[in-house]
């Protein structure tokens, strides 16, 4: 088993590629934290890790608030006895519009996209040292690498997601705390129906989002979406100790979109 022994959390792990990392992290004998606002959902996450004969805690959290993203990791560490990893996964699409925009769309978006990440990883890192070395793990996006059309604060906030996990790659190497970045593509999952058709974006009312999703998931060299667990694979690599020379990397996970 690739993370016997070691100690998780997972954010945004009750649905899509958060729910499966979480579901792989302990088949794969981590202990995992599953964190997540949707509480009946956290709990179908866990039942289906125990029924496994994994282990995971159930934390129901709402990130865009500190307290929740402090509180994630000290219950995490509290129940099995420290910390090794963060995949920080969670995200929001942010508002389409940027003329006419509503501030406090912004800030939503800024809440999950950045400011939970900074909060985790202060809260973290001492019980990281503590372990000797350990793993951030956050997502981005191909928004984080090239500019989007449709969701530009969005694309702020990923470039931003980068910029953070490969300056603090740099001040945390010394610690063996290794910091790096997915950008999954296309996913299939919840997320990507508002990214393709925008709630707020003039003419979205009465579009076929399923039809619209099918188009947009052939849109890449590899023709098709990803299944959540394609991404999940990958943050696997880089929370275990088989990516021990990796650190400040950003992998697009995308099918060739960004190549
Ligand atoms: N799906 C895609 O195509 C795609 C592509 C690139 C990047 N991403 C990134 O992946 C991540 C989202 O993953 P997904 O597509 O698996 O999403 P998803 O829609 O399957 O799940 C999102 C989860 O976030 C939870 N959530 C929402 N608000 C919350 C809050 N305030 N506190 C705690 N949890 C909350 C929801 O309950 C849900 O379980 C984001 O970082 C997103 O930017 C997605």
């Amino acid at each position: 088993m690739r993370l016997q022994g070691k100690i998780g959390i997972v954010t945004g792990a009750a649905s899509g590629m958060g729910r499966a990392g979480a579901i792989r992290f302990a088949k794969e004998g981590a202990a995992v934290g599953v964190v997540d606002i949707n509480a009946p959902a956290v709990d179908e996450v866990v039942r289906e890790i125990k029924s496994n004969g994994g282990r995971a805690k159930g934390i129901v959290a709402d990130l865009t608030k500190d307290a929740d993203s402090r509180r994630m990791v000290q219950e995490t560490a509290k129940e099995f006895g420290g910390l090794d990893f963060i995949w920080n996964h969670i995200g929001h699409p942010g508002p389409w519009k940027v003329e006419g925009i509503n501030m406090s769309d912004f800030d939503l978006a800024v809440a999950l996209n950045l400011r939970t990440l900074v909060v985790a990883t202060d809260a973290a890192i001492p019980l990281l040292r503590a372990r000797g070395g350990g793993s951030l793990v956050y997502t981005a996006s191909t928004s984080g690498i090239r500019g989007s059309l449709k969701s530009p604060i969005y694309s702020m906030c990923k470039f931003g997601v980068i910029g953070f996990a490969k300056s603090l790659a740099k001040r945390l190497a010394p610690e063996r705390i290794r910091v790096n970045v997915v950008c999954p593509g296309t996913t299939d999952t919840p997320m990507l129906r508002t990214f393709t058709v925008r709630p707020d974006q003039p003419g979205a009312k009465g579009k076929d989002v399923e039809a619209a999703v099918g188009v947009r998931g052939t849109e890449n060299p590899l023709g098709r979406k990803a299944q959540p667990e394609e991404i999940a694979n990958v943050a696997l690599f880089l929370v275990s100790d088989e990516a021990s020379y990796v650190t400040g990397a950003a992998f697009s996970v995308d099918g060739g979109t960004t190549a």
